[in-house]
């Protein structure tokens, strides 16, 4: 078996901003790129595909997401398009604003059996403002999605549960952070993708990775971080997170342990 099969691996990208000033599409070129020759498992795409929730701007986010050949893609609706019924838009041309993925792969936590996976996404945006809330309607549903069986869980939302540094003060942490963190703790999610700060950072919290995308398409970064997105390798008992630069491909690379895996193997035998 090859390193590559023993492992899968995510591509994460954000905050498109389609229709934006500040939007370039040699940056959107250099990713699709570099994702399609990583031939990534999934695809998930946290968000902020367009700047206003124009139809045009959705029609240009599609052909980009076209492009990328994996064919497993998650992809959630952002604030910018709240605003202007553009999430009618966004259920024509990429579906619900919430699903589920439920895959396997033949690399394992160790015990040669392939990893079930398992992406739940949901819509976290308020219409026509750029808070966020989950919503207490959403959390049977978060529950139910995520089965016994899975070996990696995967919950995706545009907003943030925790504050990004060097985003400034902070604004839009869902309303219902807590409860949220709660959930998904007792759930034993391993990681949480999610976009919006257009900063790319990873927190450790509760045994879950809470991993932000940067903005993958456009300049609104400020100080030194260039617009990225993230590759992220699951391979035994290791979650490594690549945040890319869009600009020239260069990576920051950090592992981390899986801490969910020793539980679930202990469980198996028993
Ligand atoms: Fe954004
Ligand atoms: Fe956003």
């Amino acid at each position: 078996m090859s390193r590559n099969d023993r492992r899968f691996t995510i591509a994460q990208l954000s905050d498109l901003h389609c229709g934006d000033l500040r939007f370039d599409d040699a940056l959107m070129d250099n990713c699709i790129d570099i994702i399609n020759d990583e031939e990534p498992d999934l695809v998930v795409m946290t968000g902020d595909l367009t700047l206003e929730g124009y139809r045009e701007q959705f029609m240009q986010a599609r052909g980009y997401l076209d492009r990328i050949s994996c064919p497993r893609k998650t992809v959630i609706a952002g604030n910018h398009y709240c605003r202007n019924c553009g999430y009618i838009h966004f259920e024509k041309l990429f579906g619900p604003r919430r699903s589920t993925v439920r895959f396997t792969h033949s690399g394992a936590c160790g015990r040669g059996l392939g990893e079930a996976v398992e992406v739940v996404a949901v819509d976290s945006n308020k219409s026509d403002i750029n808070d966020g809330e989950v919503g207490r309607h959403n959390y049977d549903f978060i529950a139910t999605e995520f089965s016994s069986d899975a070996t990696f869980k995967i919950f995706v939302l545009h907003h943030h549960l925790v504050h990004i540094p060097g985003t400034g003060r902070e604004r839009n942490i869902v309303w219902d952070a807590g409860d949220v963190l709660s959930v998904l703790r007792e759930l034993r999610v391993d990681i949480v993708l999610s976009g919006h700060k257009h900063v790319p950072y990873v927190w450790p919290l509760a045994r879950m990775y809470l991993i932000t995308s940067g903005t993958v398409s456009t300049h609104r970064t400020r100080g030194l971080t260039p617009p990225s997105f993230n590759i992220i390798h699951i391979e035994g008992e290791e979650i490594t997170v690549d945040m890319v630069s869009s600009v020239d491909g260069s990576r920051h690379c950090s592992t981390y342990p899986r801490w969910w895996c020793h539980e679930r193997f202990s469980e198996y035998q028993g």
